[in-house]
């Protein structure tokens, strides 16, 4: 028997601390709460994906009546810059949530479809992408997927 330890090193930031790239895609990321559709669990998601060519594109979560057709903020925003730019690597994503007005104090993490679809951006352009997760109490980065989603499947593993 073999034991591999897997180590996830994120960051927590205070607002005040990220660069000024980063503290205006967090606020774009607040900003598209405001397209979120969620009148099942008024939950609602922002996010925000820049570009290589330094454009933002946004997301929100889209609920539906059949639960699973909805989608999360996170997908919205990447499948959103797939098809409108797709020569252009994502180069960071943040993501914002609310009650209400109130945005959450803690960090909301993207759901595990997510992660596998920011693996799969990821992978397409070679391009690991920032990951800003924005709480009132702090901003949660990770340089890439990888620590959030350790021993995942890539397209390499069907050849
Ligand atoms: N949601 C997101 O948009 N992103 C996440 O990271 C977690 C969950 C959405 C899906 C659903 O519309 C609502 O939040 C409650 O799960």
């Amino acid at each position: 028997m073999k034991e591999y330890k897997l180590e996830a090193v994120v960051h927590v930031y205070e607002l005040a601390e990220l660069s000024e790239e980063d503290k205006q895609l967090v606020e774009a990321a607040k900003q598209a709460t405001k397209g979120s559709y969620a009148p099942y669990s008024k939950f609602l998601v922002g996010a925000a994906a820049r570009l290589e060519s330094g454009s933002i594109v946004l997301g929100a979560n889209q609920e539906n009546a059949a639960y699973p057709s909805g989608l999360c903020a996170e997908r919205t925003a990447l499948f959103a810059a797939g098809a409108q730019h797709p020569d252009q690597p994502v180069v960071a994503l943040a993501i914002a949530a609310r009650k209400g007005r109130s945005f959450l104090a803690k960090p909301i993490s993207p759901c595990g479809a997510c992660r596998q679809v920011i693996s799969g951006v990821e992978e397409r352009y070679g391009v690991p992408i920032r990951i800003l997760l924005y709480g009132t109490e702090g901003v949660l980065v990770s340089e890439g997927i990888k620590p959030l989603l350790p021993l995942s499947f890539v397209d390499e593993d069907m050849r």
